[in-house]
Formats: C-alpha cells, structure tokens, sequence
C-alpha cells in the first residue's frame, strides 16, 4: 500500500504587481527586493475573493486532472495562515461546501508556510490508518490581506493563491509519501507573528480589526536556512537515500537567498532545485504545492521520480518530506 499524491494543480492570483509597481508606492526599489529575496512580482487576490474561493479553485482543477469525483473525497485539509474567518469555521467547511464534497471530513492546519507539508502528512497518515480511500490537500494564503502595508521590510514579500493535491491510497507499494520530517521551535513564536490591534475596552462596540504581519527578519531567516539544513539532515538520515538520489528539492519559496545558502551547505547543483519565487513571492502554505503544480505543468515530474519538499515558517514550524512521484 501506498499514499500517491494522484494530481496537484494551483490557482494563480489573475492581479500582478511587479517590484516597480511596489516601488511607485512605498519605500523601495526593484534592485533591493530583487538583491535581498530574488522576488520579482506577486500576485494578489481582488476583492471578493477569500482564501476559500482560491483554495475551491485549486481543488477543482486537481480533481478533474484526478478525474475523480468530489464525493469520492473523505478528508479536506486546507493548510493556511489567512482564514475566510478567524477561529472558525474551519476553512476546509467552506471548501468542502464549495466543490461538494460533502462526504468529506474538513479541517485546518495551521503551521504558516510549513503547513502543506504538516497537511500532507496528516493525510498520508489518515489514509494509511483508515478506511478511507482520497484527501484534498491544499495550502492556500490571502496575505495581502494581512500585510502591514506600513512596513516595506515585509510588505515586498508575500503573494496570495492556492495549491491543491489530490492524495490517494493506493495498492501498489513504494510509492508516493515515503517518509516525513516535522518540527517546531514555539520560542520563536514571536519572531513572525500577527499583531492584534489592541481595543480600548472589552465592552464598547467597535468595528472589527485586521491583525499585521510583524516579523523580525534576521531571526527569521537564521531559523529558516538552520531548519532546513537540520531537515535535510535528518531526513536523508532516516531514510538513508543520499542527495544524488533526488531528481527534485522543491524548498519553501520564501528568499533565494535562504535557498541558496542551504544549497551551499550541501553542495547542491542548482538545476535541482525548483525556484519560481521570481514570479509569485512568499505565498506561504501555497507556495509548495503552486510549485509542484507548475512542475508538473511543464512535464518536469516523470513517474518514479525522488523529489524532496522542504519548508519553514511561522511557529517557528519547519518540514520536509520525501515522494517517489
Ligand atoms: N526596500 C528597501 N530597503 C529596505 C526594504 C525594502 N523593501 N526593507 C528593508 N530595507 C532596508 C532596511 O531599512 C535596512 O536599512 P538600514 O541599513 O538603513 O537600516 C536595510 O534595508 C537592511 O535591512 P535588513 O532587515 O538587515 O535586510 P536583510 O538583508 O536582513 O533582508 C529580509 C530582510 C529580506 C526580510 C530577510 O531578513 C529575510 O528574508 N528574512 C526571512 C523572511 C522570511 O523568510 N519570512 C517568511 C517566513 S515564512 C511564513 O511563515 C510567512
């Protein structure tokens, strides 16, 4: 028995704004953003659109490549930072609504920009150790929505949009979701958190308010390139392949620079590493599975393929996983 990731398909934001849009705005400039995170553009939702309308979009797309049924799917886990609405319901309920999969269970995970991979192996493990047969596994962030447009060190970095795989149990062995890494370090909490505006008293009515991003950026990116030097570690030391096994590493895209300095570590050529942060920036627990959807687009997954999903993020959360595609 195996858990294979069956199809994977994205939804790409339809608004682009490109580093010098941004720089016309606020405090920057198109060399800056590009030299300290290689990010060229991102994409934003417009108005209307919920986290749960992207993730709905990325769904469908990946059941019909599946061409299976949404009522052939037991469990929808959507992995995001940006809920339709925060605390509950759980955006997975309004997805599992929106593409009528209503014979599925539906939930949320939350671990920021490492949440697809946390997600996934949710649901690889669910699969294994239950009934059921398929999942829909989805990172999707509306991060423009929660930006601090105030504060230009993270306001250059994040996109919106959505990624979704279809997962499924199969009878074959040796495929698909072979092994997993997670961990976390709560001390950092802090590092990468939303600011709650403070009201000025429990009892007085006042308008509902949008928590910001707030980051602090060196922290950040020193937990970013150890973790996932420490996953790529331990998982080639778990499951004793060695890093020319792997066709693929398909990282977080959250800087180039994280990304390379890692790469560095290991002596990775950078042919395999699969990099689009150019075009989409940080779309957090989207950012793995639009990858891999554009990989997949361009033929760059072939069967029986290694690849390697390796991510961080708010928690301070870090994962990374190993697919026979
Ligand atoms: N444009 C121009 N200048 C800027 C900008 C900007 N957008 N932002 C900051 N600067 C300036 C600063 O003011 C500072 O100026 P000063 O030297 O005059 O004080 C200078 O650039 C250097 O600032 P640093 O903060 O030291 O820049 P750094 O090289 O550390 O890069 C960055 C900042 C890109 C944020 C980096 O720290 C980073 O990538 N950290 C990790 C971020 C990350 O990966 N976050 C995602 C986590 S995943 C999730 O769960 C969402």
């Amino acid at each position: 028995m195996s858990v294979v990731i069956r199809s994977i398909a994205s939804y790409i934001a339809p608004i682009r704004v490109t580093n010098e849009e941004l720089a016309a705005k606020m405090d920057t400039t198109d060399e800056w953003i590009r030299s300290h995170t290689g990010i060229g553009a991102r994409h934003f939702a417009p108005d209307g659109i919920q986290t749960s309308d992207m993730a709905a979009s990325a769904a469908k797309s990946a059941l019909e490549n599946a061409k299976i049924s949404p009522h052939d799917i037991d469990y929808v886990i959507v992995a995001t930072a940006t809920p339709d609405y925060f605390g509950f319901p759980a955006t997975a309920c309004i997805v599992q609504d929106k593409i009528g999969a209503y014979g599925a269970a539906a939930f949320d995970v939350v671990a920021g920009c490492s949440g697809f991979i946390y997600a996934l192996d949710i649901a690889s493990s669910m699969l294994e150790s239950s009934h059921g047969r398929n999942a829909l596994v989805i990172g999707a962030d509306s991060l423009s929505r929660i930006t601090n447009w105030e504060d230009r060190s993270t306001a250059v970095l994040f996109g919106d949009g959505a990624g979704a795989a279809v997962v499924s149990r199969i009878d074959e062995g040796a495929r698909g979701c072979l092994s997993f890494i997670l961990g976390a370090d709560g001390s950092g909490a802090k590092d990468l958190y939303l600011v709650q505006p403070e009201r000025s008293s429990a009892y007085e009515r006042q308008a509902p308010m949008v928590p910001v991003i707030s980051m602090n950026g060196k922290k950040v990116y020193d937990f970013a390139v150890k973790s996932i030097i420490v996953a790529i570690e331990r998982l080639l030391h778990k499951t004793m392949y060695r890093l020319e096994d792997f066709s693929w590493i398909v990282p977080h895209q959250a800087n180039a620079r994280i990304v390379q300095a890692a790469a560095k570590r290991f002596s990775i050529p950078r042919e395999k590493i699969y990099m689009n942060i150019e075009e989409f920036a940080n779309t957090s627990a989207a950012s793995i599975p639009i990858a891999l959807a554009e990989m997949s687009e361009k033929g760059l997954l072939k069967a029986n393929d290694l690849v390697m999903l390796v991510g961080f993020g708010a928690g301070l959360t870090y994962g990374a996983a190993v697919i026979r595609w």
